[in-house]
């Protein structure tokens, strides 16, 4: 039984560290409020009680969150796996460094390299000699020896963009994600370091305490959230020589409700919960396969 929320000790509280702004912010915190959980807020809107579950928020700096993970002053985190793979400024040893747990499906981008526009391009090798600039010098490093390139980390804390018309750097390495900075500062992307978007991160090992059932249970909240909202529900009324077609169109749907329509023999009601998008053109090839009064269907929750 998880424990009410007044009357668990501090450390017994999960305590989840998440962007106090940008663009992970506002996300992050639906996604978490779509799990059940409801907070009250600090005054100074950094902290954040949480009243449903003995689970808190702390609105941090998203680059403060893996040093937090691995002080263990945040159990979990919401940050982009660019900022986790980065790891702290300052590395800690020990056995704390967080994990992915989970891909969040939001906040997607792609950390890159990016050249002046009207530079040629042809393979890493050429960025031999080269500096380049960056606020991700760890995965940059890990990406240039991995392509056995010898090249300058030029480390910058923000507005990698303009280090080229600075002189600071011959490249850069940043984050894409319109692509519009780039463009706007006559750059193009030339090579992917790392695809990026929102994860949660955890420790490696599991809770000793209470903070385990906790984190379990926003786990499968969370899980079945994700499900969710790119599921559909969709229903529609066949003749059973039509379904073998129709199975087919529904090929990402898990193991279809088929049952035979009460006082006939070959007229069959389908049921299909839909892992992807339902748009008109499937429904199109669905009605041209014998589907007939097809209903698409938000699915608001689930839980295996
Ligand atoms: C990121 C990144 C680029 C921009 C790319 O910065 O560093 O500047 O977004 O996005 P785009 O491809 O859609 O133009 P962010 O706005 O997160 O702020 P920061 O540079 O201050 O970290
Ligand atoms: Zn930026």
């Amino acid at each position: 039984m998880i424990p009410a929320t007044s009357s668990v000790a501090v450390r017994e509280r999960l305590r989840i560290a998440i962007h106090k702004s940008g663009r992970l912010a506002e996300p992050a915190r639906a996604l978490l409020a779509a799990c059940g959980l409801v907070w009250r807020e600090s005054s100074d809107r950094l902290f954040c009680f949480g009243e449903t579950w003995p689970i808190d928020l702390l609105l941090v700096r998203d680059d403060d969150i893996p040093g937090l993970l691995a002080d263990g002053v945040c159990d979990l985190g919401i940050v982009g796996r660019n900022v986790l793979r980065e790891g702290p400024a300052a590395p800690r040893p020990g056995p704390r460094a967080a994990r992915e747990w989970r891909p969040l499906g939001f906040g997607r981008c792609r950390l890159m390299l990016a050249i002046a526009q009207d530079d040629d391009w042809s393979d890493p090798s050429q960025l031999a000699g080269c500096r380049i600039a960056t606020s991700h010098p760890t995965l940059l490093a890990a990406w240039l020896a991995e392509n056995g390139v010898s090249a300058e980390v030029v480390t910058l804390s923000g507005s990698v963009e303009i280090a080229l018309r600075l002189g600071k750097a011959d490249a850069i390495c940043d984050l894409v994600s319109s692509g519009a900075t780039l463009a706007a500062n006559l750059l193009r992307p030339v090579a992917v370091v790392l695809d990026s978007e929102a994860v949660l991160a955890g420790p490696a090992m599991p809770f000793g305490d209470a903070r385990g059932e906790l984190a379990s249970m926003l786990l499968r909240r969370l899980d079945s959230v994700l499900q969710v909202r790119d599921s559909r529900l969709l229903i529609c009324q066949a003749a059973r020589a039509a379904l073998p077609g129709l199975l087919r169109l529904l090929s990402d749907a898990e193991a279809p409700t088929i049952t035979t329509i009460e006082g006939t023999t070959d007229r069959l009601a389908v049921q299909a919960l839909c892992r992807g998008a339902v748009g008109w053109q499937r429904l199109e090839e669905l009605r041209l396969a014998g589907a007939q009064g097809l209903m698409v269907l938000p699915v608001e929750r689930m839980l295996a």
